[in-house]
């Protein structure tokens, strides 16, 4: 997949793997459009690049998203590369009682957010040469990590998602979905474990996506892919939450 001269909407561009991916192909000469809530953590990526754009949007919003679209038109971008990555994560115990409002907000910004997104966008996406679109999803989709109960049910229900967008789009629109491992962005800022930066994640991304690449494991998560394959879901389940990434200073 060529990388260069393409319009690319990057979602949560603001901070961690987005900020990444934002700058690396913003250095490939490719106009780079990133949003996210807060605008400034948005200027902070574009700052010293022409090449990025930033916009305020809260995917939870209907309104927003319609609004950030009708901005590009406004602006004259048209988005040929959506990287879909913006998402929150919440450590919860479902014995304790769910805090349903934040219960609804992780499945409103993680997955029915990017859906609506995605489905606003095909048809623009649909007018360009070699149109793409990436989902970052995580191996908590697939083997659901029992201490985040709604991150773990927004990424698997991204995950069906992404398996019928391909099928469905299969003529028209590349469909490639990514498994990170345990980076370090904000998002895992309390947990000492062991994470790989940012900066090589996103890295690892582009070489994958130029490779051409419909499923992107990096690092751990190829253990994933591995496992989901020989063990039946129960016990894939039980040895997920057996294991924890290893902290900094364990071997
Ligand atoms: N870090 C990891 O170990 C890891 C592992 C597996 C998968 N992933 C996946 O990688 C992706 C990137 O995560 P990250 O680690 O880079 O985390 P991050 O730094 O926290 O980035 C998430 C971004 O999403 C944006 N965002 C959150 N809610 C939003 C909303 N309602 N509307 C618009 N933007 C919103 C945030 O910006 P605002 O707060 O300004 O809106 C933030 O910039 C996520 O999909 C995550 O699930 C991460």
């Amino acid at each position: 997949m060529n990388l260069s001269g393409r319009t690319v909407l990057i979602t949560g561009g603001g901070t961690g793997i987005g900020r990444s991916l934002a700058r690396q192909l913003a250095e490939k000469n490719n106009t780079i459009l990133i949003c996210g809530r807060r605008l400034g953590a948005l200027e902070e990526t574009a700052a010293g690049s022409s090449a990025i754009h930033s916009y305020r949007c809260d995917l939870t919003s209907s309104d927003d998203i319609q609004q950030m679209l009708a901005t590009f038109e406004r602006d004259g971008h048209h988005v040929d590369v959506l990287i879909s990555n913006a998402a929150i994560v919440g450590f919860d115990s479902l014995a304790g009682g769910l805090n349903l409002d934040a219960a609804k907000m992780t499945i409103d910004a993680n997955l029915f957010g990017p859906i609506e997104l995605t489905q606003r966008m095909l048809d623009t996406l649909r007018a360009q040469a070699d149109p793409t679109i990436v989902i970052v999803g995580s191996p908590a989709g697939l083997g659901p990590l029992a201490n985040t109960p709604m991150y773990s049910t927004s990424k698997a229900g991204l995950h069906a998602y992404t398996l019928c967008l391909r099928y469905h789009l299969e003529e028209d629109i590349r469909v490639v979905e990514v498994f990170p491992p345990t980076v370090d962005t904000p998002m895992l800022s309390e947990k000492n474990w062991k994470k790989m930066s940012a900066e090589e994640c996103a890295r690892r991304i582009v070489r994958e996506l130029e490779r051409g690449q419909e499923q992107i494991w990096i690092g751990e998560s190829r253990m994933f892919r591995f496992l989901r394959l020989v063990l039946p879901p129960g016990r894939l389940f039980r040895v997920v939450n057996d294991w924890s990434p290893p902290e900094v200073g364990q071997r």
